[in-house]
This record gives structure tokens, sequence and C-alpha cells, in this order.
């Protein structure tokens, strides 16, 4: 695992963005094929939205040939809500670039049979080639997509129950209402996103730094599912100092120099 650490969110971000770009053009370079990126929502990934969609306007990549799938949507929630991950996606994102709208996928939490709903997601995945590159955050309790703690590390797309921790984390956007925050989302498993061939993982702030040293430099376990990056020969963690604030001084100083 590489851990890129950045003074600030922004520095860390903009790294991110041209990161992605990159590996965007390489695989445009010598294939036709199309580039499979996972996505993610939250507070997080806005600034490396926006240096993408500045790659984009200033011509250095473009978004006609990635097939993107996201990690996860609340259930029930109707998708035009303002706090819906489709809303969130487009106003953020899509709206911005020039990804052709049939190649965005999203998974749908107000599908009739949610487990058909998740099982054919999986195969769309597969049948795109599978994901080059995934992109995601991480949640206070460590959680990758909505894996939350004691999620199996070989779960796939399914629904998910939230904690009550994480409805009370993002209730912040349900009028300070955890109540208001659906109790179920779907979500790609942590295995979907494992099979990444590489995965690039956000975190930002001190509300991180827990999640990030347990991630880190704790075991594998269920109880973080983000440590599974652990298990991954291409795990990456852009984070910023405040992020890398609770890693031993001996790690900060290893991931500093061997970047
Ligand atoms: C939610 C999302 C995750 C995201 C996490 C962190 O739980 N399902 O995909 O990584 O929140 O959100 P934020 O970036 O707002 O801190």
């Amino acid at each position: 695992m590489k851990v890129i650490i950045r003074n600030t969110m922004k520095e860390a971000s903009v790294w991110a963005a041209r990161y992605i770009a990159e590996k965007i053009n390489a695989k445009a370079a010598r294939t036709s094929e199309p580039f499979v990126l996972g996505l993610c929502t939250g507070s997080t990934p806005i600034e490396t939205y926006n240096e993408l969609i500045r790659l984009v306007k200033a011509g250095s990549v473009s978004f006609k040939n990635v097939v993107s799938f996201n990690m996860d949507e609340y259930v029930g929630l109707p998708v035009e809500h303002p706090e819906s991950y489709h809303s969130f996606m487009h106003k953020y994102l899509f709206d911005h670039i020039d990804e052709p709208a049939a190649n965005i996928h999203i998974l749908d939490g107000n599908a009739p049979d949610l487990a058909a709903e998740c099982a054919a997601y999986e195969q769309a995945i597969e049948k795109a080639g599978g994901f080059d590159l995934f992109l995601g955050g991480v949640g206070e309790d460590g959680h990758i997509a909505f894996n939350e703690p004691f999620s199996s590390l070989q779960s796939r797309t399914r629904v998910i129950s939230l904690t009550p921790q994480t409805r009370e984390v993002n209730s912040r956007f349900f009028d300070n209402d955890p109540a208001k925050v659906p109790a179920q989302a779907l979500s790609v498993g942590v295995a979907t996103v494992m099979d990444a061939r590489e995965v690039v993982v956000l975190a930002f702030g001190s509300k991180k730094a827990n999640a990030l040293r347990a991630a880190v430099e704790g075991p594998v376990s269920h109880y973080c599912t983000l440590s599974a990056l652990q298990m991954h020969p291409a795990g990456i963690i852009a984070c910023d100092d405040a992020a890398a604030g609770e890693l031993r001084v001996n790690s900060y100083r290893y991931f500093k120099a061997t970047e």
C-alpha cells in the first residue's frame, strides 16, 4: 500500500485527479477499450472532481471513453432528492464533463427487486471488463463504500443496513436528523472494490485520522473494511496531513520518504 500525504486537501485532491487523468490517457493511448472507473460520493471527492472538470475543460483528458460505476446509493430515496447519490454525481461531476449518459451507472435504490439490481450491477461491471481504477472515500469508522464494520471482506454488491453512527454522521445532509437518513443502502462489496486493478482512496481531515490509522497500521479486519486494501497489490491512500495525524511518526516518515 502507498500513502500519498499532502499538506492540504486541495493538494491531495489535485494529485488524485491528475493521477486518474494520466491513467485514462495511458489506457486510451494503448487501446480503444473503455476505461472503467469506480466513483464515490461524499464531501471528500468534491475537490478531485473539480480538478477533473478543469482538466476536461482544458482538453487534458476526456471521459468520452470512460465507463463509470458508482459505489453506492441510498435505498428508497427518490432519485431527484438533492441528497441522492444520483443528484450528487450529476451536480458535482457528470453535468460538467463529456462522459456519455449511457456510460454512467449508479445503483437504483428504488428498484422493485433490490437483490436482482445488485446482481445485475456485478454482472455489468464484469461485462465492462472490470474496474481499471476505483476511487473511494472512507467513513469515520473505516468503511469503504457503505461496507460498514462486520461486512465480509469477500462481500459483493448488496443491500446494507447502515449503522447508527453512519446515519448520525450523514445526518448533516438531512437537516441534522439521523431519522431522515435512509436506514439502508445498496453498496458494492469489499471484494468488488478489491477486484479493481487499482484502488485510490481519499481521506481528509482529523475526523478520518483514526480510520486511516486502523486501515494502514491495524490488522486486516472486517471491523475496518478499508483495511482490506492491505491485501490489494495496487492500493493507494491519498490524504492530507490532518488525516495522517494518527499514523506513527515512523510510518508517516516512511510514506513521505518513499513516495
Ligand atoms: C458515506 C459514503 C462513502 C463515503 C463516506 C465518507 O458513507 N457511502 O462512500 O466515503 O460517506 O463521506 P465524506 O466524504 O462526506 O466524509
